[in-house]
């Protein structure tokens, strides 16, 4: 089998290389891959600023789908010929997340899917909504679950409440798609206003460029009676303030990305005072994926695929992702 391995830290450190396959265990299953689906997370590892201690070698990508091709002895979950997902923590199946569950995650520490081939235990693994292509699929484990986890499990979004969606990338389209989904209204902002158009027709209330409009989270509030009910942050330091001026009291902050810096400057009182619910978001666990392709299934929503690279194009992928320029997802296409 063909995998991309980070023999060094960034880009230029990963290389195609032919590995043996790995033996299965009962318990495990064979996976021929099709796509994987790249999140920024994928970029910080590869550069070595998510995870200073990461083992090298490592085979990048945290998100990728399948075809099984054979299934260990005490294998009843899936069955060969089923289409799957990896989930992003494949041990962490349902229920309150726990420091061992939550720290085993694909693509780093874990070996990742980037690979012609992929061994994993059974029960990692999730069957995708089958009217979804392999490249549209792949894009479901990280970024769709994390918006996901944000809007439905932890934010109980409801029809005719507002969320501020930050940014036109994976996480904050998926975001945007699931409140549509739910009857919410979205404010979306970003940095380029044809994104902006691009969001008012997959259904886009509000939408302020940010680059021009410095006091979007004011901006945003304006555009409600009290402000807006939940935030999708994933802008970090960089954005933390103007959310906390856009959110109402009793409003949640979902905390996912750091886009903007790791260590924001904020006045403390504007949570007090307000009783914002600052709540971190870690992608999701098992249950929530199965329950979240559920909804997918039902509303037939189709993830926003930017753009599909070849499995030999996989650096360029990466570096198309690192410019900024995408609207959603970035996929590679491992096999037809
Ligand atoms: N906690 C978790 O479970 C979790 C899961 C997934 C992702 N994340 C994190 O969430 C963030 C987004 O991930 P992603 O995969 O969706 O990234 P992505 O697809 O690469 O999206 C990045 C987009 O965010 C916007 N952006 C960049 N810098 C910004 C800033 N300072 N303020 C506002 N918007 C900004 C830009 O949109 P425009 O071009 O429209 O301006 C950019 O295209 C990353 O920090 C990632 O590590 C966390």
């Amino acid at each position: 089998m063909k995998a991309w391995q980070l023999t060094r830290l960034g880009i230029e450190g990963l290389e195609l290389l032919e590995v043996d396959r790995a033996p299965l265990g009962p318990r495990e299953i064979r996976l021929r891959m099709l796509a994987c689906a790249l999140n920024y997370r994928d970029l910080l590892m590869i550069r070595g600023e998510y995870d200073p201690r990461l083992q090298l070698p490592l085979i990048p990508l945290s998100d990728g789908v399948g075809e099984v091709v054979e299934v260990g002895a005490e294998v009843t979950r899936v069955a060969v010929g089923d289409r799957v997902a990896g989930c992003f923590a494949p041990r962490w199946i349902a229920g309150r997340p726990r420091r061992d569950l939550i720290r085993a995650t694909r693509g780093g520490p874990l070996p990742g899917m980037l690979a012609t081939e992929h061994v994993c235990d059974a029960e990692g693994v999730v069957r995708v909504p089958p009217f979804l292509d392999d490249t549209q699929a792949a894009t479901l484990p990280c970024a769709a679950l994390t918006a996901w986890s944000a809007l439905v499990t932890h934010g109980r979004i409801r029809a005719g409440q507002t969320v501020l969606l930050q940014g036109t990338g994976g996480v904050s389209l998926f975001a945007l798609q699931f409140a549509v989904m739910h009857g919410a209204r979205a404010v979306v902002t970003s940095s380029s206003d044809a994104k902006l158009a691009r969001a008012r027709t997959l259904g886009a209330a509000v939408t302020i460029n940010y680059t021009q409009d410095r006091h979007w989270g004011k901006t945003a509030a304006a555009h409600t009676e009290e402000g807006v009910d939940l935030v999708v942050e994933v802008g970090g330091a960089g954005t933390l303030d103007q959310s906390l001026r856009a959110v109402r009291p009793g409003g949640v902050i979902a905390m996912i990305g750091v886009l903007g810096g790791v260590a924001p400057t904020v006045a403390l009182t504007k949570i007090l005072m307000n009783e914002v619910r600052v709540q971190g978001i870690l992608v999701g666990p098992r249950e929530g994926f199965e329950e979240m392709n559920q909804a997918i299934a039902t509303r037939r929503l189709t993830p926003v695929v930017d753009r599909v690279f070849g499995f030999d194009e996989a650096p360029a992928a990466l570096r198309y992702l690192e410019s900024g320029a995408h609207f959603g997802k970035v996929v590679i296409r491992v096999a037809d």
